[in-house]
């Protein structure tokens, strides 16, 4: 019998798309991926290391895992991803893992799985290779929605954050592999491909730029929607957003990480931009593209912030009026700079900071999804569920359909509710291909 492996990915898009890296590496070597725990001979844990709380999730289900191993003495269970650069052998030795493999080593995976069998010496691979997977196709669950990691790592040291230290420099993917991939995809059915990436707008390749790869891959035929995530704000140009506004197939959505509303800490943070610079950003982008929806990234009880900088957050996520916001409270993170930053902010503040700006934004975001009701606009059906249809507009909002439709398919539908956020369609009109806005 083969050798079943069972794949658990946590944290960001590019976990996501590694998993499928991970699954087209072990399916080459033979084995078989089952979508069920109990059956899996392997279990692979693909962690995140960006804040402490997902690291005591993903070690929680480890110890789950490894529970599993009274009944299945042969189960072997690793730990994959960003956890396993960070802690690299204490994960083999002090926590009992069987394989350890960071984010470059995925190539070799099969054979530390064989080795181990041959041994049962724990294995572990968590050095850096400037490893970009090209030549991988990855395995990619959904027949709809797409995504290709156009560059891994990060050089821009934001002092808060572990990703430079656990995902290493940046590097590019080829143009070639890039368009390989999308063509793939497409080829797949696939209507709507994200280019994934720590900064996509960093991806370089000669004198190509990002602005070259992204109007390459508009140019493709046969699908309709191109997105990417996420693009820091110091690289965001007005040359960026009209290149954007020319393109048939960008769809009207930008993911642009703020952090912070007070100068004063985005400099602490070593962010390269003030807050009235990534203002001015926002709103030439909006006077061109009127539709943009933008989403944000927020961090409080950095070191040092008082209440008076963290008022400014408040003000700012007010006077910009985000569609959406994923907030964080500040979490300490190994080989960052900002842990020798003096004046740490006590923890019950920095809970009762992100307490109050959830509430804020939830009346922004709440504000923004009725604006929608009446309205008609073309949403592309990702998945279903029973009778309930998940659509996707192209300023990326999720749109809920009680109708029967097909995935993978565009519709004209009409916003006749809003439940909580989340308006529900009607449908209106089948679209075809050619016809998609
Ligand atoms: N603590 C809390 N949030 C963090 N992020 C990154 N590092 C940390 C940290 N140490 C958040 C940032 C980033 C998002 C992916 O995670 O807001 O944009
Ligand atoms: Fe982390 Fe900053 Fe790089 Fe984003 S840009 S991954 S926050 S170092």
């Amino acid at each position: 019998m083969k050798n079943r492996y069972f794949i658990k990915a946590y944290g960001c898009q590019m976990n996501l798309y590694e998993a499928g890296v991970v699954s087209a590496i072990m399916d080459q070597a033979g084995f078989e991926q089952t979508e069920s725990e109990t059956d899996a001979d392997i279990i692979y844990l693909i962690t995140c290391s960006v804040r402490n709380h997902a690291e005591q999730r993903a070690l929680g289900r480890f110890n789950y895992f490894k529970g599993m191993k009274k009944d299945k003495p042969g189960l072997i269970i690793g730990i994959l991803g960003c956890m396993a650069q960070s802690y690299k052998d204490k994960l083999n030795t002090e926590h009992g893992a069987d394989i350890v493999a960071g984010p470059d080593q995925y190539r070799i995976l099969p054979e530390l799985i064989n080795t181990f069998q041959q041994t049962q010496i724990p294995q572990n691979a968590t050095s850096f290779s400037c490893e970009n997977y090209e030549g991988i196709m990855p395995r990619n669950k959904s027949k709809t929605t797409g995504f290709i990691s156009i560059m891994r790592g990060c050089n821009n040291y934001c002092t808060y954050c572990i990703v430079p230290y656990v995902r290493g420099r940046e590097r590019s993917k080829s143009l070639d592999q890039i368009i390989k991939e999308a063509e793939i995809l497409v080829q797949s059915g696939v209507q709507d491909i994200t280019l994934v990436g720590q900064n996509v707008l960093a991806w370089r390749q000669d004198n190509l730029d990002f602005l070259d790869l992204i109007k390459a891959v508009d140019k493709l035929d046969g699908y309709t929607r191109l997105r990417f995530i996420t693009s820091h704000p110091k690289d965001l140009t007005q040359r960026h957003i009209q290149t954007f506004a020319s393109l048939k197939k960008f769809c009207a959505h930008i993911h642009l990480p703020i952090q912070s509303g007070s100068d004063r800490i985005l400099q602490l943070m070593n962010r390269g931009y003030t807050c009235a610079e990534y203002i001015e950003k926002v709103e030439t982008a909006r006077k061109i593209i009127p539709e943009l929806s933008f989403t944000t990234d927020i961090l409080v009880g950095f070191p040092s912030e008082t209440e008076a900088d963290f008022q400014k957050t408040i003000w700012v996520i007010k006077q910009l009026q985000f569609d959406f916001a994923y907030m964080f409270r500040y979490s300490e993170r190994p080989y960052t700079k900002s842990r020798d930053l003096n004046d740490k902010v006590p923890e019950q503040t920095r809970r009762q900071r992100l307490t109050d700006l959830i509430q804020t934004q939830n009346q922004i975001t709440a504000r923004k999804s009725s604006e929608l009701l009446g309205r008609q606009m073309q949403v592309l059906v990702e998945s279903k569920n029973g009778t309930q249809a998940y659509a996707r507009t192209r300023t990326n909002k999720i749109v809920i359909i009680k109708e029967p439709v097909k995935t993978g398919q565009t519709y004209l539908c009409q916003i006749d509710k809003i439940v909580g956020w989340t308006p529900i369609g009607k449908i209106l009109e089948t679209i075809k291909q050619e016809e998609v806005l």
